[in-house]
């Protein structure tokens, strides 16, 4: 098949070729973040579970490695993460440090293991005394997130068990027992849970109002169809996670259709950086991408911010990618009726915009990857209170029956302001509202000469001021 470059990111990460999906392992280790991802060394599907590896110094330059991690007699290697050992717990390091990376085993059963690396990741063992973590028999049992509890002086093992995670507790990270589990009755269950994350974060940057963030992605039954990650905000003794809203109460870190299986960096002390898999197991097999098949979100900078139901998620892109930004153009008017200004170029851009609602009940916004035939529509519809993508029109939309659709959330605003952010990079947006506290991540295959730009605006006037930054390799 073709290669089809006019696909492929500048600035998010994409395999060299091949399939990818969950990033794995995130880790940063002496001045070096990486970034390990479910991989198919040997094709365009999903098989051969391998991790394949990039590292990079600032998050948006990415270096391509080895394979690290191949299957072996125990299984495929399915997703999972990668700590610092530090002070050599393990006793793994000979007196120095290392990384310990954890992962799904998938043989007959789904059981856990580790192997580990002194040389900055790249070579790796793995531990003979695998699986760490044996299967009580559970049909799905995986992708272990470990991570560190301070407060007790313990690691703390995360895993997905079908409609719950589980929590181990280590002190060795070697051995693991099993100390609490959480969600059977909790949240979203229109799906299997898979990928959980697990860390603390100040609300609102006050280091004395503090929240623990458990995240879980499902799938199917995400807002948009198919797969999605949720979260919950709560307390965590280092065993058991106590929910701080209604058992019902479902949150989702994204209303777009392409942000799955997302993990955060193990050692960035101060920040919370994470980024997901840019796709959704509805069509994951199907995207049209070569000689690559798989594309993350941007890295993302996590925070808590309060709201009227409690602290809330925000995320914004992490200020890194502003190390790709190129020529800069700014625009200020107003948008009414088919005037349809500004108009900008380009497939790569990172649009900042602030709206003020002058009259009437408008819908307006953005087309992008904007071409003869094609449109992908950012906007806000200020009757409905939505944010919404609607990729209907945006260009190769066949690959499965639900792709073309327009997807939204609520997003309530206060006089009559709107603040979007909005990253195009080639194969998709990621639009984050309101300073992040919304985010809809979405998949699109615009044509080649797709590569206009232009507000739009119905129902009334908006007074719109945008910056448009182009991002360069
Ligand atoms: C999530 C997932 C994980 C599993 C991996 C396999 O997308 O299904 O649960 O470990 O992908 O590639």
């Amino acid at each position: 098949p073709e290669s089809t470059g006019h696909w492929r990111p500048l600035v998010r990460f994409t395999p060299e070729s091949n399939w990818m999906n969950d990033p794995n392992g995130l880790v940063h280790y002496r001045g070096e973040y990486h970034l390990f991802f479910q991989h198919n060394p040997h094709g365009i599907d999903h098989a051969n579970m391998s991790w394949g590896h990039a590292v990079s110094t600032d998050l948006v330059h990415w270096r391509h490695l080895p394979v690290a991690l191949r299957p072996d007699e125990l299984g495929e290697i399915f997703s999972g993460s990668a700590v610092v050992d530090e002070h050599d717990t393990s006793g793994l390091f000979d007196g120095g440090s290392g990384i310990v990376a954890y992962y799904t085993s998938a043989g007959a059963t789904q059981t856990q293991s580790l192997a580990y690396s002194a040389d900055n990741g790249r070579t790796w063992t793995k531990y003979p005394g695998n699986p760490v973590v044996d299967n009580p028999g559970f049909a799905d049992f995986r992708d272990p997130k470990v991570i560190r509890h301070e407060p007790t002086g313990t690691w703390v093992l995360l895993l997905a068990a079908g409609d719950r995670v589980l929590f181990y507790s280590s002190t060795d990270l070697l051995t693991w027992t099993r100390v609490g589990e959480f969600g059977a009755d909790q949240g979203a269950h229109g799906g299997v849970w898979e990928c959980p994350d697990l860390f603390e974060l100040p609300v609102d940057s006050d280091e004395r109002r503090r929240r623990w963030v458990l995240v879980v992605s499902i799938n199917p039954g995400g807002p948009a169809g198919g797969s999605a990650t949720q979260y919950f905000v709560g307390d965590f003794d280092g065993r058991v996670f106590v929910n701080d809203n209604t058992p019902d109460r479902v949150l989702w870190a994204d209303h777009g259709a392409d942000f799955y299986a997302c993990q955060s960096w193990y050692g960035t002390p101060g920040r919370r950086l994470w980024l997901g898999w840019m796709s959704n197991w509805n069509y994951a097999p199907n995207t049209p991408t070569r000689p690559w098949r798989g594309t993350m979100t941007v890295p993302r900078e996590v925070g808590l911010t309060g709201t009227e139901s409690g602290p809330r998620l925000v995320q914004r892109p992490a200020r890194e990618v502003e190390l790709a930004h190129g020529r800069r153009r700014r625009w200020r008017g107003v948008l009414a009726g088919e005037a349809k200004v500004p108009r900008f170029r380009g497939k790569a851009l990172d649009i900042s915009a602030d709206f003020e609602v002058l009259d009437g009940l408008p819908e307006f916004g953005f087309d992008v990857f904007l071409g003869p035939r094609h449109r992908t529509r950012v906007g806000y519809d200020a009757r409905a209170q939505t944010l919404f993508v609607d990729r209907t029109d945006s260009g190769e939309v066949g690959i499965s029956e639900d792709f073309p659709a327009r997807h939204e959330t609520s997003l309530s605003v206060s006089g009559a302001r709107v603040r979007l952010r909005i990253l195009l990079d080639h194969c998709g947006v990621e639009v984050f509202g309101d300073d992040g506290s919304v985010v809809l991540t979405d998949l699109v295959f615009p044509s080649e000469e797709d590569d206009g730009g232009r507000g739009f605006c119905s129902g009334g006037r908006v007074l719109a001021e945008l910056e448009v930054r182009e991002l360069r390799p």
